[in-house]
């Protein structure tokens, strides 16, 4: 059984609506032998890291970065997972409507140094997320947690 880790800083019903498209893509019946996680951001843990095998970020854009709670998630993870965690798959949503340049750019440095790869195309919403943001939200669950059937 392989695991999907989904890291997520959840703090308002919009994002909740992205969120829980991506846990409904990721445990689409056709998906077998992938058991999904969720962790909030400020309580996720190396060893939820370690023990996984492909991650979905999610988070909005707070001053033009990601949120506080995912930074921490890797100030606190990233060193104790580096090199342990190196070629595995990820995918990243954002909402927000301004600055998601900078936060997709701090996903792509912290991701790059530990050496995932990217599995999707990163979902970017702001506002109420309309039926095709969501959709895009359910293939992101679905194609991370796809990658990881053997
Ligand atoms: C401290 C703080 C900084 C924020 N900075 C930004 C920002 O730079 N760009 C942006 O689009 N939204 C910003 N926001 C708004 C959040 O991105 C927004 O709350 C989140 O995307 C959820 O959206 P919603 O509350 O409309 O559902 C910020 C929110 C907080 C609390």
């Amino acid at each position: 059984m392989k695991t999907l880790l989904v890291v997520h800083h959840t703090p308002s019903p919009f994002m909740q609506e992205m969120f829980e498209a991506v846990l409904s893509g990721a445990s689409d019946p056709e998906i077998e032998g992938v058991e999904i996680v969720r962790r909030p951001a400020l309580t996720v843990s190396p060893s939820d890291m370690l023990e996984a095998d492909g991650y979905v970020l999610g988070s909005p854009a707070n001053l033009g970065y990601v949120s506080g709670a995912l930074k921490h998630a890797f100030d606190v993870c990233y060193y104790p997972i580096l090199d342990s965690t190196r070629g595995r798959p990820f995918g990243l949503y954002l909402h927000g409507n301004q600055g998601t340049e900078g936060a997709e750019r701090a996903v792509d440095a912290i991701t790059g140094g530990l050496g995932w790869t990217k599995a999707a195309e990163y979902v970017i919403a702001s506002g109420k997320p309309a039926k095709a943001d969501l959709d895009a939200c359910w293939e992101l669950g679905a194609t991370v947690a796809a990658s990881l059937m053997e």
